[in-house]
This record gives structure tokens, C-alpha cells and sequence, in this order.
């Protein structure tokens, strides 16, 4: 068999090298390689680094949550990808140092990732594959809160590429070497065309298809009995994408900090931007928000308080300078959070 030259230098995969589609190399990679050996935090910064705010507004969603559950129901609270668990632990100190704390909380972080040695008591943790092992951790479901923060744009998703006869093909990859190739032609009738056509159309040059991020996150929804479901992650929408912000796919490695090219053996964090208004869909009613709306304004501390007490000042300012680079524009305000309730009393 021979390779076919394409533009963009791909051919055509037709010899049986160790190239396969992407979604699988992918897969392989990160949950057998790289998250079993690196944490997160020693390659890329989410910004759990800034989990207080974070946790505070996801703190003011879980009260509304459970002041609208009917019944008295024991509330769990669930972090998917908790990776050191910082968010869980941010949100107990919150809720532990309210007035009227809510009672009795189940606390659980779900990793590819052991529990970190340090973890409180308080905090159960089970390390296995999202989403399926929630059907473990509460087989009779949730009452409370699933939280995914930056979980959803791990979970592989096939790529694709548009050839120059115009042909919508699979873009395949040599787990060792990252050299892709074209694979075969999408058929029409496919659940994965049919996703393009609604969601990722035209295809000009690269896309995505983000069928397995709404099967994961319409999975992670079925698990609650009651409650709330929350995604954030850096998306996009479909809008966008039609718009051609996004011509040229948006698969990216992580390693020490830097952006690499895409290689999945293992030694970076592959990533790609979520579709997370055809996750809405795949469990709706659902509301999508951006970052920046959802949490609060900074609040700087006024000069005369840098002579009264600089101590305070420099960490009140520090404080807001975090707060503000979670709402910029270009930046982490355009984060988006996906809310999805189950059973909930109107507001
Ligand atoms: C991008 S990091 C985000 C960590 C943390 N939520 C944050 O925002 O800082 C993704 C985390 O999800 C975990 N992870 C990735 N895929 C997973 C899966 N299928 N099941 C469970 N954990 C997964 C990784 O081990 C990693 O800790």
C-alpha cells in the first residue's frame, strides 16, 4: 500500500505503521501515561491556582442548590479531575467557616490520579476513569453537586480534516512519532458527520467532533438524583465556530509550562477546547455562562489603606488581582460554565 500526498503535508493513511485515529492514541496517552506519572500542576496552570474565587462561587451555587432540593436529602459534593483536591479543600474551609454551614456533606475527589497524601480525612477519594466510576462511587446516585473543572477538554475526541478533494477525513497519528496522516472518508450517515453538520460546519480545514464530550457529560448528569451538574472549561461555541475562529482545530500539548506539539506518547497533557454548547444540548435545559459573569468583581483596597496597614493592602491587592485575571477578556473570563439542575424547586 502507498501514502497519497494531501495539502497541509498529510497523506493518506494506508500502511499498517503504528498511526491510528487520534482519539485513540490519545486516550492511551493520557490515561495510561501521562496523568499516572505527572501532576497537572507541574506542566500547566488552570486556575484552581486561584481556587478561593472559584470555590466561593461554586459554594454560593451549592447553597442555592440545596435551599431549592425537595426533601432532606444527605448533599454529596463531587470534583471529577480533582487532582490534588484543592478545590474540595477550599470549599469545605468556605463552608466549615459560615455561620449556617451546610451539614454533613459527603466531600469527594475522582482522579485517573492516586489520593494525595495530604488530603484531609474529610475528603473521600476515588481514583479511577470518569465518568463511569461515579456509577461506583453512588450507585443510587447524587444528591448535591458534580463539579468538573478543566475535566472535559481531557476527554479525547476524534480530529478531523478536510483533504484538497474537498473530503471530510480522520486525522490519524503515530503514537510515537506525532506525524499524522489522513484516515478514511466519514461516512455521511454517521453520528460523527452528523455532529459536524450541527454543531462544526463548514469544516474548512481542521475541527474536532465533540460527540464523546457530550456522552461523557450527559453521563456525568444522569448520575444526579438531585441537584446540580457544572462544567468549566475553555470552549467554544458553535456560532465561533462556524465564524472560522477555530479553522485550524484547537489539539495542544502541555509540558513544563510550554505549548508542544501534540505527540500522544505520554509526555505532555493533549487538550482540546470543548464544544460546550453541544454538551447543553446533550443534557438540557441546561444555562451556559461566561466566567466573567458568574464571578464577582474584584474589590481593591482603597490607597490611604497601603500606610494604615501594608500588609493587608499588598494582600487585599493581591487578592484582587487574582479575582481580575479570572474575568479578563482573552483570557480566563472567557471560560465558560455549563449548569445543568435535576429536580430542583423553581428559584
Ligand atoms: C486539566 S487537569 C484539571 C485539574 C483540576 N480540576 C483543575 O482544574 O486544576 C485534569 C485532571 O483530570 C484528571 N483526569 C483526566 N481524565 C480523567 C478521567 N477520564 N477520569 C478521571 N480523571 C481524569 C487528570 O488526572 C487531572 O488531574
Amino acid at each position: 500500500m502507498h501514502a497519497v500526498g494531501c495539502p497541509g503535508g498529510l497523506a493518506v493513511a494506508a500502511t499498517a505503521n503504528s498511526a491510528r485515529p487520534w482519539h485513540e492514541a490519545w486516550a492511551q496517552a493520557q490515561v495510561n501515561e501521562f496523568y499516572r506519572r505527572n501532576s497537572p500542576t507541574d506542566h500547566f496552570d488552570t486556575a484552581i491556582a486561584h481556587a478561593d474565587r472559584i470555590a466561593a462561587a461554586l459554594m454560593k451555587m451549592l447553597r442555592e442548590t440545596t435551599a431549592r432540593m425537595p426533601g432532606s436529602a444527605g448533599i454529596t459534593v463531587v470534583d471529577l479531575g480533582a487532582d490534588s483536591g484543592q478545590l474540595l479543600r477550599q470549599m469545605y474551609r468556605i463552608n466549615a467557616a459560615d455561620e449556617h454551614p451546610i451539614d454533613h456533606v459527603r466531600w469527594v475527589g475522582i482522579d485517573l490520579r492516586p489520593r494525595p497524601f495530604d488530603l484531609p480525612a474529610h475528603i473521600e477519594w476515588w481514583t479511577g476513569i470518569a465518568p463511569d466510576v461515579l456509577r461506583l462511587m453512588a450507585p443510587e446516585g447524587i444528591c448535591g453537586m458534580v463539579i468538573a473543572h478543566e475535566w472535559l477538554d481531557d476527554v479525547p475526541c476524534p480530529i478531523v480534516q478536510r483533504d484538497d478533494a474537498d473530503v471530510v477525513r480522520e486525522v490519524w497519528v503515530d503514537s510515537v512519532t506525532g506525524v499524522e496522516s489522513l484516515g478514511p472518508k466519514l461516512d455521511e450517515d454517521s453520528p460523527q458527520m452528523q455532529w459536524l453538520h450541527q454543531w462544526w460546519w463548514p469544516v474548512r480545514y481542521r475541527g474536532e467532533i465533540g460527540l464523546s464530550r457530550d456522552v461523557a457529560w450527559a453521563t456525568v448528569c444522569a448520575s444526579l438524583n438531585v441537584g446540580t451538574a457544572v462544567a468549566i472549561d475553555y470552549a467554544h461555541t458553535r456560532e465561533q465556530r462556524c465564524a472560522g475562529d477555530f479553522d485550524d482545530g484547537t489539539l495542544v500539548a502541555y509540558r513544563d509550562g510550554i505549548v508542544v506539539r501534540p505527540v500522544p506518547d505520554g509526555s505532555a497533557n493533549i487538550t482540546a477546547r470543548v464544544a460546550l454548547d453541544s454538551c447543553a444540548a446533550a443534557a438540557s435545559p441546561s444555562q451556559l455562562m461566561q466566567q466573567r459573569c458568574v464571578l464577582d468583581e474584584p474589590r481593591w483596597p482603597l490607597p490611604h489603606q497601603a500606610q494604615l496597614d501594608p500588609h493587608r493592602y499588598a494582600a487585599d491587592f493581591q487578592r484582587a488581582t487574582a479575582a481580575l485575571t479570572l474575568r479578563q477578556r482573552s483570557g480566563r473570563g472567557d471560560f465558560w460554565w455549563l449548569r445543568h439542575d435535576v429536580g430542583l424547586r423553581r428559584p
